[in-house]
């Protein structure tokens, strides 16, 4: 039995291929590289000495998947395949809708006609929206987004949940993420944005690396203890085994959870720079620029439920991300 990974080259989908393999799963991988490269197929097998199933192809694509399923014995899906730039989707909204719910709705078809009944979804914080009253809680009733990529999340959830309430063979777990940051200990995995980065963590490494040359830091103005934005980061290889633990847990149970996957901490932008040039030795320049449209003062999550229920807790400290980051920056694969 396999465990299908859709984008399973990106950054959380390689991340969590490789917990697998560690933990003698098989995996099959589909992704469609347009935003990661085949290598990292090759990459993920030097890192476990196991090599994943790889299918290059759209999630969203009947035949794509008819194939996938039919070839391999799929036991459960985790679903990463997405688009994720938040500000492309405000320019490009339709393409979003069409590209994130059809691939879960496909997966969904396709699923039921092969007898999989376990499906892992990777949502996001996101859909917290703009409540003041942290940390999250996965009970929260007042969701809502502020862009068109957060809805996707929030409209995939509820079919989701729709789909396991109407399939009493069902289990469908919802993480929603936090801000994963750091790379593999190999230095071989990472994050690779295209273009200029939108996020904080690649911007900085950038910075560091000389391509950038200075962090502009949105908004010093927030009621948080320093002025600038207080986030809940995390490792991304905490956050790959959050998903070993929920795939456990969707064995034993039907119906549908929701989890957050997040430190439990807030650290605010000047926390994560003078963080990053501590554990690192090098100094980023920044400068205070006018806040970023969208953003809220602070995110963090509540962690006692993934604790509770699924035995997982994020372990890997400040110091641990940020060296990660940069060794993943200096590599040769982040080029
Ligand atoms: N920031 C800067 N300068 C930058 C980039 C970011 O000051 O160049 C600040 C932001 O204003 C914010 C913090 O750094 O206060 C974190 O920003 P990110 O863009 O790294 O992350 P966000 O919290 O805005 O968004 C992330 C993901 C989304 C996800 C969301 C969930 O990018 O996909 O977390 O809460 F939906």
């Amino acid at each position: 039995m396999s465990i299908l990974c859709t984008g399973g080259t990106g950054f959380i989908g390689s991340h969590t291929a490789v917990e697998l393999l560690c933990v003698n799963q098989d995996v099959v991988i589909v992704d469609d590289l347009s935003n990661s490269s085949a290598s990292v197929v090759d990459r993920i097998e030097v890192i476990t000495g196991k090599r994943p199933v790889f299918y290059k192809g759209d999630v969203a694509d009947k035949a794509v998947m008819e194939k996938v399923f039919s070839e391999n014995s799929i036991d459960a899906v985790i679903h990463f395949a997405g688009f994720k730039a938040v500000g492309e989707s405000v320019q490009i909204p339709v393409a979003y809708y069409r590209n994130n719910l059809d691939s879960t709705l496909t997966l969904l078809e396709t699923m039921k006609k092969y007898g999989c009944h376990r499906f892992i979804f990777s949502s996001s914080a996101t859909v917290y929206g703009t409540s003041d009253k942290v940390p999250f809680t996965e009970d929260a009733k007042e969701l809502g987004c502020t862009n068109p990529y957060g809805w996707t999340k929030f409209m995939i959830e509820q079919i989701l949940k729709d789909a396991a309430a109407a399939d009493p063979e069902l289990s469908v777990v919802l993480l929603r993420y936090f801000n994963p940051i750091g790379a593999h200990a190999s230095g071989m995995i990472g994050e690779k944005p295209n273009g200029i980065p939108n996020n904080l963590m690649p911007y900085i490494t950038q910075v560091a690396a000389g391509i950038r040359d200075h962090l502009s830091v949105f908004g010093d103005d927030y009621p948080t203890p320093d002025g600038t934005g207080v986030r809940d980061y995390i490792h991304v290889v905490d956050l790959a085994k959050g998903h070993v633990a929920a795939y456990n847990y969707s064995t034993e149970h039907t119906g549908c959870e929701v989890f957050n996957l997040g430190t439990g901490i807030g650290y605010s932008v000047l926390d994560i720079v003078h963080a990053f040039e501590e554990a690192n030795s090098l100094k980023i320049p920044y400068e205070i620029a006018p806040r970023r449209a969208g953003d809220i003062a602070t995110c963090y999550a509540s962690t006692e439920k993934a604790e509770k229920v699924l035995g997982w807790k994020a372990e890997l400290s400040l110091q641990d991300m940020c060296r990660d980051s940069w060794r993943w920056q200096c590599g040769k694969w982040s080029k």
